[in-house]
């Protein structure tokens, strides 16, 4: 039986990561919960009936010697965390981003080599059913050469921005980096490498004036192509959508919903647009139909599942990890240029006439 250690037991730890580890119960014994608030770690450890709790990461990691150790903290902590666990020869999971800089990641990356431990960075999306179908279509053509692709994601207000003690806030850049690094590693999954990057920031709710930024644009150039990404934390609604083009042909996800299309609008006539919009409705009823099904019969599994269960096998198989640390610094490379042009972006001075150029 292998044990494993939660550090951090907040939001994704109880919705997401007890419950996969659960999954895992009968080859591994979840031995300890940490967190600096031990009032937390006490509830949470009550909660699932998970022995002992602590409140300071080495001494639990010098008490338990767990085997694998789980950091769900936010990220101004993970170097530190990560680095402690290594040291013990712990396999670390760590959630996004893997850090907040650079060399924090270099921190991690050279205990990582020092240990006997690997890490696997939680880059939650790439596990995604559909991210994974979509990854298939188009290295096999599906949908001829693949030339781009945009992100909408929409956070409800309430889940960050209205919450003034919510650690987004103080991120560099605000909200943007607790969401954006999804986007980015998404992003660098289907169009290489990330070369170029602009992004700007709008304050759009004062009524929250801890949050810099509601609603960002951010461009995002790679190797093949480049994705254009919307990210806006104004709305009751939350969305999360994905389209990726190529010259024969587009995909459209619902990464909530699960649902894949394909949309095919080659002929523009009224026949041809509402066949499309047709075939587009049938592949939403027979994703939703599905989707319910799998859940209705207990068969599906989300993201941290899929992710849990990946790390636990790689693991102990002794294979590589899916998501290794230079995956993880990639994307963190790319969220501090993100956060330095936030901090140097300027709106335009208003003109002197204070009239549009047009009038
Ligand atoms: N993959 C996803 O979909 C997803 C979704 C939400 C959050 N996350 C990530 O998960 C991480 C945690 O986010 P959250 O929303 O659960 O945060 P949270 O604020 O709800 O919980 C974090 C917990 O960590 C504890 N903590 C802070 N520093 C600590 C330390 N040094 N040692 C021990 N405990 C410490 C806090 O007291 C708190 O209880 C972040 O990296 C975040 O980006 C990922």
């Amino acid at each position: 039986m292998y044990t494993a250690a939660i550090v951090g037991a907040g939001f994704i730890a109880a919705k997401r990561h007890l419950p996969a580890w659960f999954r895992l119960r009968r080859d591994v014994r979840i031995a300890a919960v940490c967190d600096l608030d031990r009032a937390r770690a006490e509830a949470m450890s009550r909660d699932f009936g998970v022995p002992t709790a602590y409140a300071d990461v080495r001494r639990m990691l010098a008490a338990e010697r767990p085997d694998f150790v789980d950091v769900c903290t936010p990220p101004s902590s993970h170097a530190a965390i990560a680095a402690a666990a290594l040291k013990a020869d712990a396999h670390v999971l760590i959630e996004k981003p893997l850090a907040m800089k650079v060399e924090e990641c270099a921190r991690i990356i050279e205990a990582e080599r020092a240990s006997e431990g690997r890490v696997t960075v939680a880059h939650t999306e790439l596990f995604h059913q559909s991210v994974i179908e979509a990854r298939k279509r188009i290295e096999r053509g599906d949908i001829g050469d693949f030339t781009g692709m945009r992100i909408f994601y929409s956070t409800p207000v309430t889940l960050m921005t209205a919450d003034s003690g919510h650690f987004a806030n103080r991120l560099p850049g605000g909200a943007i980096g607790e969401t954006a690094p999804h986007a980015i590693y998404l992003a660098a999954a289907f169009i290489g490498p990330i070369r170029d990057v602009w992004v700007r920031g709008r304050k759009l709710l004062p009524q929250y004036p801890w949050s810099p930024f509601e609603d960002y644009r951010l461009e995002l150039i790679g190797d093949r192509a480049a994705c254009s990404v919307v990210l806006t934390y104004t709305s009751k609604h939350s969305a999360f959508l994905l389209e990726l083009w190529g010259v024969e042909g587009v995909i459209k996800i619902d990464m909530q919903s699960k649902i894949l299309v394909n949309y095919n609008r080659v002929n523009q006539s009224p026949w041809g647009i509402g066949f499309s919009a047709a075939g587009e409705a049938a592949q939403i009823a027979s994703g939703a139909f599905s989707n319910g099904f799998s859940y209705l019969t207990g068969r599906f599994r989300n993201i941290h599942d899929r992710l849990i269960g990946d790390f636990f096998k790689r693991t102990v198989n002794g294979l590589s990890p899916s998501v290794t640390t230079e995956d993880g610094l990639e994307t963190v490379r790319v969220m501090n240029v993100v956060n330095e042009q936030l901090q140097s972006s300027r709106e335009l001075p208003p003109l002197a006439s204070g009239k549009p150029l047009d009038s």
